[in-house]
C-alpha cells in the first residue's frame, strides 16, 4: 500500500531535486538518495524535511502531511552525535510512528562497554575488553592480551580508528590510549582483537525473524602488513576503498557456518529486543563461536497501515531490524560466554554504506534499509 513518507535528514543532505550531471555515488547524500529514491519508486509519496538544530519544522510538515511514518536519518542534533536520541524522543513526544531504534536502544547502544555486559548477560559471546577513563592510563587484567584494539567507548563510525589502533604491546597501547581521550575527549574501550573475516547479517522482525543473507567486507588489494578493519578511511574514503579492493559482497561460507553465523546474530537480536535495547549488532565470528562484538544501533520500522487521521500510540507492531557484523577467524580464537564484557549498525552508517559490490552498484546500508522498508510496506 502506498504510504506518505516523510523523511527526516540533516539539512546538508538533502539531496537536489536536479541530480544531472552529480555524481551520485561520491556524494555526500548518497544513502539519504538511495532511500528517497527507492521509497519513490516503490510508489510512496515521501516529503524530505531538513533539519540541523531546530525541530520546530517536524510539527508543521507532520500537520499538513499527515505521514504515516518518519523515515528517520537524523544522525545528531546541531552537529551532536550523542543528541540523536533526542530527536527520537520528540518524535515520540508528537506520537509519530518513525524508523529506527527508540531512544532507550540509543542512549544504552552509544556505550559499546555496557552494550556488550548486555549481551554477555544474554550469553553471547563478546570479546574481553576494559575502559581507561578519561586521563587514566591503561591497566591490563590477564585475560587480555596482545593484540589488542582501542577505541572511544562512545564515538561511532570508526571515528579514530586507524590502523594504529591496533596496538601489540604496552608502548602503543598507552599512546593509542592517550590519542583517544585527547582527540576525541571521551573514555577508551581497549578490546581483544578478534582476527578474521569482517561480515554482516541483517535481520528484521518482531516474534518470526526474517534474516539476511551474511554480507562480507572484502579488503582484496590491502597488503598482508595491514589490519584488514574497517576504519575511518575504509569506510568513508572511496579512493581508499578503490585503492585497497574494498567492497561488500554476499559472502562465501559453507552452509554450517552461515547457519552458525545467523543463528547468532538472531540471538543477539532478540537479546537486544529483550533488553528493550533494539540494537544493531556487531558479530565477530572466530572459528569456533561467534563472538558478538558492538553493538551500535538498530532500525525499528513501525508500519501498521492507519487511517489519515493520526496514527494510534503505541503502534500495534514493531518491525525491528539488526545488523550484525561478523568475524570468521583463522586461529580458533573465541571469547567465551562467561566473558565479564563485550563489545552495530551502525550507526548506522556502516561500512556498507559507501564500498561498493562487484557489480559497481552500491552495497550501501541505505539501500538495504530501504529495501527492507519496502519489504514491509
Ligand atoms: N574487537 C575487535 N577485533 C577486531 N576488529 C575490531 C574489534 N572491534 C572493532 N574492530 C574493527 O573496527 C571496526 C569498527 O569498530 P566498531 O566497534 O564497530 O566501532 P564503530 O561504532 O565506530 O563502528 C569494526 O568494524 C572492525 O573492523
Ligand atoms: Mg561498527
Amino acid at each position: 500500500m502506498k504510504k506518505r513518507i516523510l523523511a527526516l535528514v540533516h539539512d546538508h543532505l538533502v539531496p537536489p531535486e536536479d541530480t544531472t550531471g552529480i555524481d551520485i555515488l561520491e556524494a555526500e547524500w548518497k544513502m539519504e538518495y538511495d532511500v528517497i529514491e527507492t521509497l519513490r519508486e516503490r510508489g510512496h509519496e515521501v516529503r524530505v524535511l531538513g533539519v540541523h538544530d531546530d525541530l520546530a519544522g517536524i510539527r508543521p510538515t507532520a500537520g499538513f502531511f499527515e505521514p504515516h511514518i518518519i523515515f528517520n536519518l537524523m544522525e545528531a542534533f546541531a552537529g551532536v552525535t550523542t543528541f540523536d536520541q533526542n530527536v527520537v524522543s520528540y518524535l515520540e513526544l508528537l506520537r509519530l510512528r518513525y524508523t529506527g531504534c527508540n531512544p532507550r536502544g540509543l542512549i544504552l547502544a552509544r556505550d559499546k562497554a555496557l552494550s556488550k555486559k548486555l549481551l554477555a548477560y544474554h550469553r553471547i559471546p563478546v570479546p574481553d575488553f576494559t575502559v581507561v577513563r578519561y586521563g587514566h592510563k591503561p591497566v591490563l587484567s590477564k585475560k587480555l592480551h596482545f593484540p589488542l584494539i582501542v577505541k572511544s567507548l562512545f564515538f561511532e563510525a570508526s571515528a579514530g580508528i586507524s590502523q594504529a589502533s591496533v596496538v601489540e604491546n604496552v608502548e602503543q597501547l598507552a599512546r593509542r590510549v592517550q590519542f583517544i581521550h585527547e582527540s576525541l575527549g571521551t573514555a577508551a574501550i581497549v578490546e581483544q582483537f578478534i582476527d578474521g573475516r569482517e561480515l554482516y547479517v541483517g535481520v528484521l522482525g518482531n516474534e518470526r525473524l526474517d534474516v539476511f543473507p551474511v554480507w562480507e567486507m572484502s579488503f582484496a588489494q590491502m597488503p598482508d602488513n595491514r589490519w584488514r578493519i574497517a576504519t575511518e578511511r575504509v569506510k568513508w574514503s572511496t579512493q581508499y576503498q578503490k585503492k585497497h579492493g574494498i567492497m561488500t559482497n554476499a559472502a562465501k561460507l559453507d552452509a554450517t557456518a552461515t547457519d552458525g553465523i545467523q543463528r547468532i546474530a538472531k540471538r543477539a537480536y532478540r537479546a537486544s529486543i529483550s533488553t528493550g535495547m533494539r540494537v544493531s549488532t556487531c558479530v565477530w565470528m572466530t572459528r569456533d563461536a561467534p563472538t558478538c562484538s558492538k553493538p551500535t544501533r538498530t532500525r525499528t520500522w513501525r508500519t501498521e497501515r492507519t487511517s489519515r487521521s493520526r496514527p494510534k500510540w503505541p503502534a500495534p507492531r514493531t518491525k525491528s531490524s539488526l545488523t550484525a557484523s561478523l568475524r570468521w577467524g583463522s586461529d580458533g580464537s573465541r571469547s567465551g560466554p562467561d566473558n565479564e564484557h563485550q563489545s552495530p549498525p551502525s550507526v548506522i552508517r556502516t561500512p556498507a554504506r559507501t564500498a561498493r559490490g562487484s557489480d559497481g552498484k552500491p552495497n550501501d546500508a541505505s539501500y538495504f534499509l530501504s529495501r527492507m522498508f519496502s519489504m514491509l510496506v
